[in-house]
């Protein structure tokens, strides 16, 4: 009898150890959706901010993937690079090609593809989780497109704009209906006169996710916004592509022979 009493409760107890001890690790992770519209501000001089690699289509104009980072909401911290010799292999993602480099390419300056910042995604916070490869990019893309934040924001008249500004609370209450309370708006302050005049850009919307990456969920550790009352929102253009430059120099065909040909 005592036995039979016994079992279930150092099985409980085990798994409770196991359970406090898996606590320190990961239990929610914050998808980062980052508006190109202020990456692609042109920065001094109107030197280019954002850079897009000539090779692939441009990425969409849409809210995009920055990153998915894991959390312990313990503590409130990142939980990052758990695995020093973590792999990073592109075969996995043979199906999800098209849509990373739409909506999860890099922007960074020299002009580059995506695969260093996706390795970068894996290795810092992809590897905390429990999810494959496969798994933690289709899921943070799937949850980009589900949160659909660019709709969500235009359905209450907030479309981008060079123009205008809007208030940080009609940004809330359009996103609310749609994903709850569950993400955090994020700005960028660009002074005009420092530091009395400024302008905030928007320039995240970080969104919480369940450890499996399949819900939005609450955020278990509150985080206020840094923007101030009034928020840009700024069309996306992207910087020309190359494409011309590419097009100017094929009118010279090299021939077999070696001869070259000016068209
Ligand atoms: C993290 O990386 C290690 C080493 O490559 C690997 O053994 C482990 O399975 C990875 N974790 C996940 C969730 O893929």
């Amino acid at each position: 009898m005592a036995g039979s009493k016994a079992l279930p409760t150092f099985c409980f107890l085990l798994c409770a150890a196991s359970c406090a001890l898996a606590a320190a690790s990961y239990d929610y992770m914050i998808l980062s959706l980052i508006w190109p519209g202020t990456s692609c501000q042109p920065g001094w001089f109107w030197k280019p901010s954002c850079c897009v690699d000539p090779l692939i289509d441009n990425p969409e104009r849409d809210f995009l993937v920055e990153t998915m980072e894991t959390y312990d909401s313990v503590t409130g911290k990142l939980v990052a690079k758990c695995e020093p010799s973590c792999r990073f292999l592109m075969n996995p993602l043979a199906g999800l090609t098209d849509d990373l480099n739409a909506y999860w390419p890099s922007l960074s300056c020299p002009a580059q593809n995506g695969k260093q910042k996706w390795k970068d995604a894996w290795c810092t916070y992809g590897n905390c989780t429990s999810l494959s490869e496969v798994n933690y990019f289709g899921r943070a893309l799937q949850l980009r497109a589900r949160a659909d934040v660019l709709h969500a924001l235009g359905s209450k008249a907030i479309i981008p704009s060079e123009t205008k500004s809007y208030s940080l609370e009609d940004i809330n209450d359009a996103l609310v209906p749609r994903i709850g309370f569950s993400f955090t708006v994020v700005c960028t302050r660009n002074y005009i006169i420092w530091p009395l005049i400024y302008d905030d850009y928007l320039t995240q919307i970080r969104v919480c996710v369940s450890s499996d990456g399949r819900s939005i969920i609450t955020c278990p550790n509150g985080r206020e916004s840094n923007c101030g009352d009034t928020v840009k929102f700024p069309t996306v253009s992207y910087p020309l592509h190359g494409r011309e430059d590419n097009a100017v120099s094929s009118t010279v065909i090299k021939l077999t022979s070696g001869d070259e040909m000016a068209l």
